[in-house]
């Protein structure tokens, strides 16, 4: 990792359709004159009644400045707005306010809000430009970058969707300190995320920065989401629909989204806790499999643990799902091919890979372990 920064800006490759990803403390006041090539007008800005109450009007003043016409579109947060009733809602105020196909949606929220924002732009007249301002740690780690958009439907989650890139991200890290920690933390785990399958230099810089910018250091949290973005953005630019390479992104997440369907998808366990729990239980498969030293699992484990966040199916509160549930719950989740579960395994600190050739019985035995 270089030098601390306070400003930084990482571009996403993607020839005729590459973007930057803008990353600062107080970026949102650039917003202004970052988005005012795109827009064209009326803007929407489309955000939850949660991060409406503290930082729409900031943001609506940056616009108004740089002579923006934007409006607000307020969706209820949570998941219930990423879904069939969500997207017809927000299409029909999107549509109302007569956007211009040539114009900009602005997305102002959390993974919900830019992955529902996402795809009604990417549906709308056929396409319109959309813009990630991401207030989530989730959201400017992951989610705002990339592409990705989509709604729920009742068989699963992510099910309805299509890939949208957007044309700029801006992740003004000053935005995180109204986040509740819980949510902060669970942004984190998709931190730790980068370091684990790609990076043991970036985990090493974690674990004696991690928990400094979880306490608000804003230094260490513009390089952390900076650095995180910088893999994102590679990884986007070799394989943007998934085919190879960017899989490794959901490291952690067949056992993660099988813990967060067992737990009805509801406040025991929100998704970057499934994701931390779901990425010790990929080193402990790794270990069984003697793919990966034990070293590595135990220090994987204990940086998860050294900064509050779950990292065993007994952290989770109330009565343990069975193995053979979790299993049931993976058989459904989308990373199945042809009948075979898809898993990310470790050699290593640093060295995800890829694979469908895993022993049922090993994945039982560290489920119940
Ligand atoms: N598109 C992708 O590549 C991708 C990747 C990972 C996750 N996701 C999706 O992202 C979603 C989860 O995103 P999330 O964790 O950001 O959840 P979220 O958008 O639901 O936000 C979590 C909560 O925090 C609140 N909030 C957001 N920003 C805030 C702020 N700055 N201050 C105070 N409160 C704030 C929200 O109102 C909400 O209540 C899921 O739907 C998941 O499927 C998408």
């Amino acid at each position: 990792m270089s030098e601390p920064i306070s400003e930084s800006k990482v571009t996403v490759g993607l020839g005729d359709r590459a973007y930057d990803i803008h990353v600062g403390e107080g970026m949102l006041r650039r917003a202004g004159e970052l988005l005012k090539p795109y827009a064209k007008g009326p803007v929407p800005v489309v955000t939850d009644s949660h991060v409406a109450d503290i930082h729409l009007p900031p943001l609506l003043e940056v616009l108004r400045r740089a002579d923006i016409e934007a409006r607000a579109i307020v969706m209820p947060p949570g998941e219930v707005s990423k879904s069939f009733a969500g997207l017809e809602r927000l299409s029909g105020a999107l549509l109302d306010m007569e956007i211009d196909r040539k114009g900009l949606v602005i997305a102002l929220g959390g993974g919900m809000i830019g992955d529902l924002t996402g795809f009604a732009a990417g549906v709308l007249k056929r396409g319109v430009g959309f813009a990630q301002i991401p207030t989530t740690l989730l959201a400017q780690v992951d989610s705002s970058v990339g592409g990705k958009t989509a709604i729920n439907a009742s068989q699963g989650k992510n099910l309805i969707g299509l890939f949208h890139q957007p044309r700029i991200v801006i992740a003004d890290t000053a935005l995180l300190k109204t986040l509740p920690k819980r949510e902060l933390m669970a942004g984190y785990a998709e931190v730790v995320k980068y370091g684990a399958l790609g990076d043991a230099k970036f985990f090493e810089w974690l674990e004696v920065h991690g928990a400094r910018a979880l306490a608000g250091d804003e230094a260490s949290m513009v390089q952390a989401v900076t650095h995180c973005c910088g893999m994102k953005a590679d990884i986007v630019a070799r394989d943007e629909r998934e085919s190879g390479d960017r899989a490794l992104l959901n490291l952690g997440h067949t056992f993660g989204h099988a813990l967060e369907a067992a737990t009805g998808f509801s406040s025991r366990l929100i998704h970057g806790e499934g994701v931390a729990i779901g990425m010790a239980l990929a080193f402990q498969l790794s270990v069984k499999l003697d793919l990966c030293p034990g070293q590595d699992a135990q220090r994987f484990t204990r940086h998860l643990k050294a900064v509050g966040l779950p990292a065993a199916i007994t952290d989770i509160a109330g009565a343990r799902p069975s193995a053979g549930e979790l299993i049931r719950h993976m058989a459904h989740d989308k990373k199945v091919s042809d009948g075979r579960l898809t898993f990310i395994l470790l050699r290593g600190l640093g060295q995800a890979f890829v694979t469908r050739d895993v022993p049922l019985e090993a994945v039982k035995s560290v489920l119940t372990d």
